[in-house]
C-alpha cells in the first residue's frame, strides 16, 4: 500500500463511510438473551484469571464499526462502554442501537483510534478487532491503545494472519490489476465473478465457509480494502512488544498448542513441546497453514504481578476453580473406542479439535460447578490427584474451561 499516512487514512475513512462494517443489524434481542451471568463470568476469568469476577469494568471498543460497541454494552450491562470509530456512518448505526435498546451504559464518539488518549481516561478492557491492520501506522494505533489501558487492563486484539489469507491477497491483487473500484455494481460483478473461481483456488475454502463473504460489505471489506496488512505469529509478538504489551493468551488457544488435535499424536509432538511457547505458536501457525486471523489477549508489560498466568506446576492449581466455557458441547454418540464422551468447543473451526474422554474423566467433568476448586472436585469424586491435574490442564488447553485462580493468587499475595 503506497501513499502518505494521511492519504491512506483518507482512503480508509472514505471506504468505511461507503461500506460500513459489519452489515448493520437492528435487532440485539437474540444477542442479549445469549449473554447471561454464566457467560460473563467465563469471559471475565478468561481475561483476568487471577481476579474475582466483576461485571462493572470500563470498556473501550476501538474501531467499533456498526454494531460491536452496542454488543458490548448489551453483554456487560453494568459496565461503562465507550465506542469510537472514525466512520460517521458506523457511529450513526451504533447511536440508533443505543437509542432503540436504551443503552445508557454506552457512549459513542466519532474519533480516530490514534486519538483515543483524548478521551482522557483509562480502561480495564480495550477491544480492537479487525481495525489495527487497516491503520496507516498500526504501531502508533496500538501504542495509543496501550497508553489508555489501566494497569490491570486486558486488551483484546484481532489482526489478520497471512498464510490463511493467501487467496484473499491474490484476489486483492487481481482486483487492482482490473482497476475494480468500490461502486456497488463493481462489487456485485466481483461477487458474481467469484462464482467462476476454480474450486481448488486458495480463496475457495474461505468463500465456502467464511461469513465474511456472505454480504457485499464483506466481499468489499476483504477484497477491495484500500489498506490491509497481516501479522504472522512472530510479527504479532513483535507488534505487541513494540507497544509495551506482553502476550497473555490466545482467545482460543487449542489451535496453537501441540497438545491439542492431530499434532498431539504426530511424531513431531516431542520436538514441538521442546520449543518455547512462542516458538510453538509460530511453528503451528505454519503447520496448520489456514489461520486467517489471530485473536490475542495482551497486558501491559508492567501490570501487577498477581495477575500471573495459569500454572499447573507447583501446587497452586489445586485451588483453581474451573468454570465451563459456553459454546462447549458434550457429544455422546458415535464415539471413538474407549471414550464415554467427546468434548467440542463450537468456536473451533479445525475438525481435529475434539477431545475424547473416558469414564473417570467424565466424572471429573460432571463435578465442575463453577464453585468448587480442583482439589474439592477430585476429593468429592475420589479421583487420583495426577489424573485430576492432567485432565484439568487438558480441559484448559482445549478451551473447555477457564480457571478462576483468584483463590490461589490471594494465598500468595
Ligand atoms: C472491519 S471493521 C471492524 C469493526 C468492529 N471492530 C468489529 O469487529 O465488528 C473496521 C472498523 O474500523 C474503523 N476504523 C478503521 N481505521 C480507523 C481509525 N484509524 N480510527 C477509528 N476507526 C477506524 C472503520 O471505520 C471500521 O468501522
Amino acid at each position: 500500500m503506497e501513499g502518505s499516512d494521511s492519504s491512506v487514512t483518507a482512503r480508509v475513512t472514505a471506504f468505511y463511510e461507503r461500506h460500513p462494517y459489519p452489515p448493520p443489524v437492528d435487532d440485539l434481542d437474540v444477542y442479549r438473551r445469549n449473554w447471561d451471568d454464566r457467560r460473563r463470568r467465563a469471559e471475565s476469568h478468561l481475561l483476568w484469571p487471577a481476579e474475582p469476577y466483576r461485571n462493572d469494568r470500563s470498556i473501550l471498543v476501538a474501531g467499533c464499526g456498526t454494531t460491536q460497541a452496542a454488543h458490548y454494552a448489551v453483554r456487560w450491562p453494568k459496565a461503562r462502554v465507550i465506542g469510537i470509530d472514525f466512520s460517521a456512518a458506523s457511529i450513526a448505526f451504533t447511536r440508533e442501537l443505543k437509542q432503540k435498546y436504551g443503552l445508557d451504559n454506552l457512549e459513542v464518539r466519532q474519533l480516530a483510534v490514534e486519538r483515543a488518549a483524548e478521551l482522557g481516561q483509562s480502561f480495564e478492557y480495550v477491544v480492537a478487532t479487525g481495525v489495527l491492520h487497516h491503520l496507516a501506522d498500526p504501531d502508533a494505533g496500538l501504542r495509543t491503545l496501550s497508553g489508555v489501558l489501566a494497569a490491570n487492563g486486558a486488551i483484546h486484539v484481532m489482526v489478520y494472519a497471512p498464510y490463511g489469507r493467501a487467496g484473499v491477497y491474490m484476489l486483492q491483487e487481481y482486483s487492482r490489476r482490473l482497476g475494480i473500484g468500490h461502486a456497488d455494481a463493481e462489487i456485485r460483478d466481483l461477487a458474481a465473478s467469484l462464482k467462476a473461481l476454480p474450486p481448488d483456488h486458495p480463496l475457495a475454502p474461505l468463500l465456502r465457509n467464511s461469513p465474511d463473504f456472505a454480504s457485499s460489505a464483506g466481499v468489499a471489506d476483504a477484497l477491495l480494502h484500500p489498506n490491509d496488512r497481516s501479522y504472522s505469529v512472530p510479527q504479532l509478538m513483535d507488534f505487541l512488544d513494540r507497544a509495551g504489551l506482553s502476550f497473555g493468551r490466545w482467545l482460543r488457544q487449542a489451535p496453537y498448542l501441540p497438545w491439542c488435535g492431530a499434532l498431539a499424536s504426530a511424531p513431531h509432538h516431542s520436538k514441538l513441546i521442546e520449543l518455547t511457547a512462542e516458538a510453538q505458536y509460530a511453528a503451528i501457525e505454519l503447520f496448520r497453514g489456514t489461520m486467517v486471523r489471530h485473536s490475542v489477549v495482551a497486558f501491559r508489560k508492567d501490570r501487577p504481578a498477581h495477575n500471573a498466568s495459569v500454572d499447573f506446576d507447583g501446587d497452586a492449581w489445586l485451588r483453581y476453580v474451573p468454570v465451563r466455557l459456553p459454546d462447549t458441547i458434550v457429544v455422546r454418540d458415535r464415539l471413538p473406542p474407549g471414550a464415554t464422551a467427546v468434548l467440542i468447543n463450537r468456536n473451533h473451526t479445525y475438525t481435529d479439535l475434539y477431545l475424547p474422554i473416558d469414564a473417570r474423566e467424565d466424572r471429573l467433568l460432571a463435578a465442575i460447578d463453577g464453585e468448587r476448586t480442583i482439589a474439592e472436585i477430585y476429593g468429592a469424586t475420589q479421583s487420583d490427584r495426577s489424573l485430576a491435574r492432567d485432565f484439568f490442564r487438558q480441559l484448559w488447553r482445549w478451551d473447555q474451561i477457564v480457571l478462576d485462580t483468584s483463590g490461589a493468587a490471594q494465598t500468595h499475595s
